[in-house]
């Protein structure tokens, strides 16, 4: 259950992630996809790799597709909104730069749905204090935050169980890390269906194949870790970051992750822009030195964006599209939720 992710359960999880992926393109109208991201800061290198390039080929082969800013999940280990409208807008300029078409896809914001909210409150009696208390990934983010375990925190993979499952969410791109989150979803689905009727799917994680896009340190990539290059940086910023990144003494270049964890992230790095592999790239400079990698990984991350950066500019410029984008996905996330939320009561004999 959502305790412990042991392999096994890993490997199940796989094995289903597996099927679904070889099934998305002969019958993509039987899935809807949601997930979603946290208004933070800016989207990065990391975000594109490891999810946002899989949504946009999931919304282009046909599949239903649904995109959520998750704005409250910001205050369930921060303690201020501060930026918040501005990261919102930037969120949704970066989905459209990177190919999200809001014709097919709904983006919209968390705070903005109030039915979708709702579904929190019988959801939460489907939950025992103890499965909420032993999810592995809210201890891990809280012990991150510093912060005493909050209401909302202890409970946002339940609030996450409402974003999956107010459209009816069968399919949730995500990471590892939120596999538990997952399995707190499809028990809450179950419990709910078994207790008032079918009403909810099981939803399933679809795990990204991507290699993990390590940031320039070779930690995992993150704003905070100050290791992250963002989408919407211009390209002297990231020739910047690039070039104060860490590597080591050593002038020959190998890709060796372990021992070697600034020059491999940065093969990493050039490797997924340019579609060749970190032993290739390697290879190539080989006694130039790190110079001459880093020379060669800033072009690649530079001509790998300029297209995106190009469109987000466009999209930056037009504010009013912007607002209106999301505005319009507010409304129609609105109407599922209505819809969804009337089923519910229904179900529960709450209809006066
Ligand atoms: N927790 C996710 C993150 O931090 C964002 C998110 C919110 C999400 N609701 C979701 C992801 C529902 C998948 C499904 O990035």
């Amino acid at each position: 259950m959502a305790s412990d992710m042991t392999s096994d359960t890993f490997l199940a999880s796989k094995k289903i992630s597996d099927e679904i992926k070889a099934d998305l393109s002969v019958n993509p109208q039987k899935y809807t996809m949601l997930t979603g991201d946290r208004p933070t800061g800016r989207l990065h290198l990391g975000h594109y790799f490891g999810t946002i390039r899989e949504r946009v080929r999931l919304q282009d082969e046909g599949v239903t597709t649904r995109i959520i800013i998750a704005d409250y999940q910001v205050i369930t280990d921060r303690d201020t909104t501060e930026h918040i409208a501005d990261n919102v807008f930037n969120m949704v300029v970066d989905y459209l730069a990177c190919g999200i078409d809001p014709a097919k896809t709904i983006v919209f914001a968390h705070s903005q749905v109030p039915a979708l909210n709702q579904l929190m409150l019988p959801f939460l009696s489907l939950c025992t204090e103890a499965e909420l208390l032993r999810n592995p990934t809210v201890k891990a983010e809280q012990e991150a935050s510093g912060h005493a375990l909050t209401g909302l925190l202890l409970t946002y993979p339940v609030h996450q169980a409402c974003d999956i499952l107010f459209c009816k969410g069968n399919i949730v791109p995500v990471g590892k890390d939120q596999l538990p989150h997952i399995e707190q979803t499809r028990q809450i689905a179950r419990r709910f269906n078994e207790r008032y009727g079918q009403v909810f799917p099981e939803p399933h994680g679809l795990l990204t194949d991507a290699v993990e896009i390590p940031g320039l340190d070779g930690r995992k990539m993150s704003k905070s870790y100050g290791n992250a290059i963002a989408l919407s940086a211009t390209a002297e910023e990231t020739a910047k970051l690039i070039k104060k990144s860490k590597t080591d003494s050593e002038r020959f270049i190998t890709f060796d992750r372990e021992g070697r964890p600034g020059v491999s992230a940065l093969l990493t790095t050039a490797a997924l822009c340019t579609g060749r592999t970190e032993e290739e790239i390697a290879a190539e400079i080989g006694n130039d030195g790190s110079g001459a990698l880093k020379k060669y990984v800033t072009e690649a991350v530079n001509g790998y964006l300029a297209p995106i950066r190009e469109r987000r500019e466009e999209l930056a410029a037009n504010p009013d599209y912007i607002r209106e984008v999301l505005a319009e996905g507010n409304r129609r996330a609105n109407e599922i939720a209505d819809a969804t939320l009337n089923e519910v009561r229904e179900a529960m004999g709450m209809v006066y």
